[in-house]
């Protein structure tokens, strides 16, 4: 079965054809980054007209690359919800548009479940295992019990992980995307140079937050900058690889706490963070020493990409979830449906 996906809740226009969920015959991926990168973050308004202007060329070169055309292709998935309205909106009605005059069944697909999908790309990963899903908006432990059916563990309770790389770096004057930037820096730097705290929570012991690290390490900053250093001057190396070091013990000790809880010895990350490389190796090495499988997308599946909404929309098909024209685009929308 051959679906063609498409995928513009934030700042890449994407489309891909993907057979029986698990092979990619073609993805493309517009990115916005730089029309985006002067004002420090993604401006929505823009974001939207950019997805106008991009949609059609990137779906043409999509089934271009597969060497497909629309009549061949069995149905459209779509993401729908979650991630900016005026964006997603782009992609549905392109997508509704098609499967209108086409006459192919429409696949609504929940992004942070086609992040998750990118871990069966090439795999054969198969539910039930729990995933740890960290993009620039959810920070979510989720039990993935069947290919449509999820159960939130954790989540959390302020700033999503990736939200609060972009803060952290962005108050050192890294350029957006600021997380990559600081995992970059952070490379190069001291994780334990400066002592960040850990948050205390009560209630659900697999939360997560990230709002008292976040301003925690804007103190840092502007103490350092009071200290005399310009900004030029601050120690951004040994700030990045400490701000990142807290992050990451953070998410994977409520990771591997709900994982042994549970019971549950496959795992996954999934999302835009998953491609932090102190994450990766941390989850390796936790994973090897808890004796449990780990699965990561490769770099070029973490962030947004229209492959995976292929793989989840391949499932969600097989679970008689399809739409007809009067599908809407949702600003929020859990992922447990
Ligand atoms: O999944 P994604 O591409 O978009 C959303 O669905 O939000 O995730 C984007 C987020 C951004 O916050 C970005 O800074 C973060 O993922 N990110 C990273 C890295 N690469 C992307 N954060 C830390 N380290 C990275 N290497
Ligand atoms: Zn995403």
């Amino acid at each position: 079965m051959k679906i063609l996906a498409i995928e513009s809740s934030c700042d890449e226009t994407a489309a891909a054809v993907v057979q029986d969920g698990r092979t990619v015959l073609s993805s493309v991926i517009a990115s916005q980054v730089e029309q985006h990168k002067i004002y420090g973050g993604v401006v929505p308004e823009i974001a939207s007209r950019m997805h106008c202007e991009a949609i059609c060329g990137v779906y043409e070169h999509a089934l271009q690359q597969a060497n497909l055309s629309l009549n061949q292709i069995d149905a459209i998935a779509v993401t729908h919800a979650p991630g900016l309205i005026g964006a997603l909106l782009v992609g549905v009605n392109f997508a509704k548009g098609l499967a209108l005059a086409s006459k192919i069944p429409l696949v609504p697909v929940h992004h942070l479940r086609s992040h998750i999908a990118a871990n069966y790309i090439n795999n054969t990963l198969k539910p039930p295992f729990l995933c740890l899903v960290v993009s620039g908006g959810h920070s979510h432990i989720v039990m993935v019990e069947d290919y449509t059916k999820m159960q939130i563990i954790g989540k959390t309770r302020d700033d999503a992980a990736g939200e609060a790389f972009d803060k952290a770096a962005r108050a050192m004057g890294m350029p957006y995307p600021g997380g990559v930037n600081l995992d970059k820096i952070a490379e190069g730097g001291d994780p334990l140079a400066f002592k960040l705290p850990r948050p205390k929570i009560t209630g659900s012991e697999y939360d997560f937050s990230f709002s008292g690290l976040k301003t925690a390490v804007i103190n840092l900053i502007h103490n350092e900058n009071q200290k005399g250093n310009s900004v030029d001057k601050l120690p951004v190396a040994d700030i990045s690889a400490s701000f990142r070091f807290a992050v990451v013990d953070i998410l994977t000790t409520n990771f591997f706490k709900a994982a042994k809880a549970l019971g549950v010895k496959t795992l996954a990350v999934a999302g835009g963070v998953a491609a932090n490389s102190l994450l990766r190796r941390e989850l390796e090495r936790l994973a090897a020493e808890n004796d449990c499988e780990l699965h990561i997308p490769p770099l070029n599946l973490c962030g947004d990409n229209a492959a995976m909404v292929g793989c989840q929309g391949y499932y969600e098909f097989l679970s008689g979830n399809t739409a007809d024209m009067s599908l809407n685009a949702a600003a929020t929308m859990s992922i447990q449906g």
